[in-house]
């Protein structure tokens, strides 16, 4: 841990504005400036990961860090910044971490097969109850970005897996290749490092994006239903 200095901070400026600010005074002095991941600044590409004061994303709920605004601490505050520790997201450098992981859990199952010969059935022919629509919605808001794994003891990755799961678990479009998804995500998981889940709900609590606990329990039956298949 080093121990930074920062002023010049308004209580409007974003995390990751104040982090600009730090950066600029490091760079100003000729030292080096903190590594950090960062792409869209307004909650939706998942980037940037960062444990604050003990939380994934920080004390607000339901934002990401690049959401997370300084009126949320008082002036004079030390504040405690580590990048998400786990082992199957491998420091870079400072407070950027390597979640390919997540992208290869997602290339083993996180798609629909679609026909493009041109014959491509309308999506708006067919018929989805406004529930599973819902639900589906809402587990395709998961943006990838990791907290649940940073937060949880195990580092376990269910919530992000069993969102991407979910998304198509739901809609009779993710039908054909349910049960080769499933298998195949979990296996993927597994074999990255993430640990079990021991329900402690700790993922749900810190999810930006709000990805509830019950599209583990789809994935657990869904993963039941498959393996019985197979
Ligand atoms: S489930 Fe939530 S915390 Fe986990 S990767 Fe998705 S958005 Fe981030
Ligand atoms: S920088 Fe994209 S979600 Fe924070």
């Amino acid at each position: 841990m080093v121990d930074y200095k920062v002023t010049e901070i308004s209580e409007s400026m974003s995390f990751l504005e104040m982090m600009d600010v730090l950066n600029e005074q490091l760079v100003n002095a000729g030292e080096q400036p903190v590594a950090f991941d960062h792409d869209c600044r307004e909650g939706i590409c998942g980037m940037c990961s960062m444990y604050i004061n003990g939380e994934a994303h920080g004390p607000d709920r339901g934002v990401t860090t690049c959401q997370l605004h300084m009126r949320m601490f008082k002036d004079g505050d030390t504040i405690t910044i580590e990048p998400w520790r786990a082992g199957a997201f491998p420091v870079v450098k400072d407070l950027v971490v390597d979640r390919s992981s997540f992208d290869r859990i997602q290339q083993a199952g996180g798609y629909v097969s679609v026909n493009t010969s041109g014959n491509t059935q309308d999506a708006n022919s067919i018929p989805i109850s406004k529930h599973a629509a819902d639900e589906a919605m809402d587990a395709a808001t998961c943006i990838g970005c990791g907290a649940c794994v940073a937060t949880c003891k195990n580092s376990s990755a269910m919530l992000f897996v069993s969102a991407k799961v979910s998304q198509y678990a739901l809609l009779p479009q993710g039908q054909v290749e349910a049960a080769d998804r499933v298998l195949n995500m979990v296996k993927q998981m597994d074999e990255e490092g993430f640990g079990n889940c021991t329900n402690t709900g700790a993922c749900e609590v810190e999810c930006p994006k709000g990805i509830s606990l019950e599209n583990i329990a789809r994935m657990n039956r869904e993963y039941m239903k498959a393996s019985l298949q197979g």
